[in-house]
């Protein structure tokens, strides 16, 4: 079974490995899908050929919204029912996806002015990729701070891409805008070496990007490791920020990945 009234099967097109459990890859992009930098889709997989789908997880969308593929980042959780089976991918192979956009880690819910800080954990880097791409990103902010924070240093995915982006057409004009802090927290490297609160709270995330905090200019999105979310909200509420809702502003905005 290909599609339903709520899903539809999709091409795998590509498929390449940062690590034994880091890799991406992407599907062709049906021309009904439309989204947001930020959103994510819903993804399956299923049992055997011809079977419908059985197992449902949801992925970030790491291309932009005017890319015409699909583009996703994974880790491979050791018996996990979906990344076990998803890590054998290849191109040509069939995953199905919602038809349904889903989330609301978007620039919708700020201001569209002052400073973005985009702060990860592992994976949590996918959505912020999007909206890395998508033009309205740069042309909205005055600086645009992004932290990856990861164990190893082999597992800066995307890293040279980032760097990258300051030689794109599309953003060179405001290429110094983009400030990049990989924080590398298990091993020694050039890279900053703290978890994501503790940068906030001795003042490191401010030094190194130059970027003072002002309530009046700081928005903050939170991306991955639940428990990282957590504290680093809390280090963020001691210095004053708020979650953004849809009754009230604030500068924050999160997404746990489990
Ligand atoms: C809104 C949203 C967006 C997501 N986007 C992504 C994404 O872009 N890329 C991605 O790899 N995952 C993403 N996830 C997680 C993803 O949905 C699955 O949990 C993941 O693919 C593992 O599936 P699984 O069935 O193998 O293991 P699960 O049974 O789903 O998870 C088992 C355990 O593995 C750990 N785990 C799960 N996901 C991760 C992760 N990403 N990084 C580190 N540890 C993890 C947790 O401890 C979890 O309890 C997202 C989750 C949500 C809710
Ligand atoms: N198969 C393998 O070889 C292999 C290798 C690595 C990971 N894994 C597995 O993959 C899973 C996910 O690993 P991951 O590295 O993507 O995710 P992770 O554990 O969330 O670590 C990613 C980054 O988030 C930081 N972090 C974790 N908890 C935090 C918290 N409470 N507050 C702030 N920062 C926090 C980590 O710092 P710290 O380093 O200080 O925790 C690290 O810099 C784990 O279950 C792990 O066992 C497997």
């Amino acid at each position: 079974m290909s599609d339903s009234g709520k899903y539809s099967a999709v091409k795998v097109t590509q498929v390449w490995r940062w690590t034994d459990h880091l890799f991406s890859f992407r599907t062709e992009r049906p021309d009904w899908f439309r989204f947001q930098a930020g959103q994510f889709a819903r993804l399956g997989l299923a049992e055997v050929e011809d079977a419908p789908p059985s197992v449902w997880r949801a992925y970030s969308i790491v291309s932009g919204p005017y890319d015409d593929f699909l583009e996703y980042y994974s880790i491979v959780v050791p018996d996990g029912a979906f990344t076990s089976r998803l890590k054998d991918l290849q191109p040509g192979g069939t995953l199905f996806m919602e038809r349904q956009n889903h989330g609301f880690l978007t620039l919708e819910r700020f201001a569209l002015q002052g400073d973005l800080f985009l702060l990860a954990s592992g994976t949590g880097l996918a959505p912020y990729l999007s909206i890395l791409a998508d033009p309205l990103t740069w042309d909205s902010f005055d600086r645009i701070v992004l932290v990856h924070s990861v164990r190893l240093q082999n597992e800066l995915a995307y890293r040279e891409h980032i760097e990258s982006l300051a030689e794109n057409e599309l953003f060179k004009d405001n290429a110094h805008k983009l400030i990049y802090l990989p924080t590398v927290t298990r091993e020694p490297s050039g890279y900053l070496n703290a978890r994501i609160p503790q940068l906030i709270q001795t003042g490191e995330l401010e030094q190194k990007s130059n970027t003072p905090l002002s309530k009046e200019r700081s928005k903050f999105m939170l991306c991955g490791n639940p428990e990282m979310v957590q504290e680093t909200r809390i280090a963020l509420k001691e210095k004053g920020f708020v979650s953004a809702r849809s009754s009230r502003p604030g500068e924050i905005a999160t997404e746990n990945y489990w």
